[in-house]
């Protein structure tokens, strides 16, 4: 008989307590302890002896040899965020939003996959057989190595795998599955964790490689216990504005590959379709000469992203004026008005700024500064940004322009997407080393946002 005992699991930091308490002794969060029946092992049969009785040390050598292909992928766009196809046994969890459209690009991979290596299975939990058959006859997926499994119990989906043999398997949701011999009720953080580790001991054992989709919370988190995220090799995170078509699939954490890759989507009535080169896209429906238009040239991992910053001022009708930032940080947003008033002698006292990034996008990081003080000047002096002028840099708080990382890299898109001319900090281009500029596009660096706004505005 095997030994049961209670332990509290804290779904937001996934430590173990030996007592509930309010507060989570680790993470400090409250009310996120989770009652938790734990059997001792049976000590002849320990969960692990089975599959990996051979374990022994192995020479470093040895192991680099016997390194698996990846299965490639005919989305680029996917296949760069994972690091360049699919490694065998890798375990992968996928999150975002619902109705972000993470069924319908695992759908679409899966598709992929059947269509050049054979057999893929398609558990789903959450929708039925005839459901997922529709969606795939209006996404044009008609294979017959692609298999789709309706089926909760983690058990029998093991049971499916060993008799099937797939190159590859999705788990559509992990929260939606249970496991029979797990003590707790489907849905709490064990069984989830539980049927985790189930299929990722089966994927590692058999090399197959298993995708897990799993939910996001109202605070954006992943689902379930942060132990999830420690579990498996790479975490992806699908993400965009509901009534935007873009969709960001990034890599928060990939044990085969760099986190800082990012592939950009469009969701269309056909599904996911990837857009090769978004800086186009989000340019497309620029009006050159609008005044509160400035181009920013931003990174999202190591992907330099052409973006349109759209700012409008406008007196306001209240005694406190507004600032609103739609893809900005507000506290940035918050800054950049105080520099411009402060330290550029803009008189935006009476007025309300809003600022926003076109197509949904956000921007995050602050070498997009630059290019929304330009915006907000822009709309304010009522003189537009000459239209072939791409803008990056950091502003300080005296006004001062500091240096941005990846300086060449951000020019050479701008160079191709055809501007001639770009703003930058001067200490960037002192600082960036022996990297060549681009030709065709001329870079002209200046100190401070005040010199910054007499270049970049239209006389
Ligand atoms: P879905 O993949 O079900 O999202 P998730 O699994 O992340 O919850 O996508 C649902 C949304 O996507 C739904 O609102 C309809 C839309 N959609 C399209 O716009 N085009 C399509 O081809 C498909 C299949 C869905
Ligand atoms: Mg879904």
């Amino acid at each position: 008989m095997a030994r049961e005992k209670k332990q509290y699991v804290c779904s937001v930091c996934g430590s173990t307590q030996l007592r509930w308490a309010g507060k989570c002794p680790d993470c400090g969060e409250w009310n996120t302890l989770e009652e938790v029946v734990v059997r001792a092992p049976e000590k002849s049969r320990s969960s692990m002896a089975a599959g990996d009785s051979v374990s022994r040390p192995l020479s470093l050598l040895s192991i680099a040899q016997d390194d698996l292909p990846r299965l490639p992928l005919n989305m680029s766009e996917l296949s760069r965020v994972l690091g360049g196809g699919i490694v065998p046994g890798a375990c992968v969890l996928v999150g975002g939003d619902p109705g972000i459209g993470k069924s319908t690009l695992l759908l679409q991979m899966a598709a992929d996959v059947a269509a050049a290596r054979g057999p893929v299975l398609y558990v789903s939990a959450e929708e039925s057989a005839h459901q997922i058959g529709r969606r795939a006859s209006r996404l044009g997926i008609r294979d017959e190595q692609l298999f789709i499994l309706s089926e909760i119990v983690v058990e029998s989906i093991l049971d499916h795998i060993e008799a099937m043999k797939p190159v590859l398997v999705i788990v559509d949701s992990v929260q939606a599955i249970y496991s029979g011999n797990s003590a707790s009720a489907a849905g709490t953080v064990s069984q989830v964790r539980d049927c985790a580790a189930a299929l990722l001991r089966m994927g590692k054992a058999q090399n197959i490689p298993v995708f897990l989709v799993g939910h996001v919370t109202k605070e954006g988190t992943i689902a379930g216990p942060r132990v999830l995220e420690h579990m498996v090799d790479a975490v992806l995170q699908l993400e965009g504005e509901r009534f935007h078509a873009f969709r960001l699939l990034r890599s928060v954490k990939n044990r085969f590959g760099s986190t800082n890759e990012v592939g950009v989507f469009e969701m269309t009535e056909k599904g996911m379709d990837e857009v090769r080169n978004p800086s186009e896209l989000f340019l497309a429906e620029r009006l050159p000469n609008a005044t509160g238009s400035a181009i920013a040239v931003s990174m999202e991992g190591t992907r330099p992203l052409l973006v349109e910053v759209q700012a409008l001022s406008s007196t306001t009708a209240f005694s406190m004026p507004r600032r609103t930032g739609n893809g900005v940080d507000p506290n940035r947003l918050l800054l950049l008005t105080a520099v411009l008033s402060k330290r550029v002698g803009m008189d935006l006292g009476d007025q309300d700024i809003f600022v926003n990034i076109v197509g949904g996008m956000r921007v995050d990081e602050p070498a997009a500064d630059l290019s929304i003080a330009v915006a907000i000047a822009s709309s304010f002096r009522n003189r537009p940004v000459h239209a072939d002028l791409a803008i990056v840099g950091e502003v300080g708080l005296s006004g001062e322009l500091r240096s941005v990382g990846q300086l060449v890299r951000r020019l050479n898109e701008a160079a191709k997407l055809g501007f001639t001319r770009a703003l930058t900090p001067r200490s960037s281009l002192q600082r960036r080393g022996g990297d060549t500029l681009p030709k065709g596009i001329e870079v002209i660096g200046v100190r401070t946002l005040y010199d910054a706004l007499d270049l970049a505005l239209v006389k």
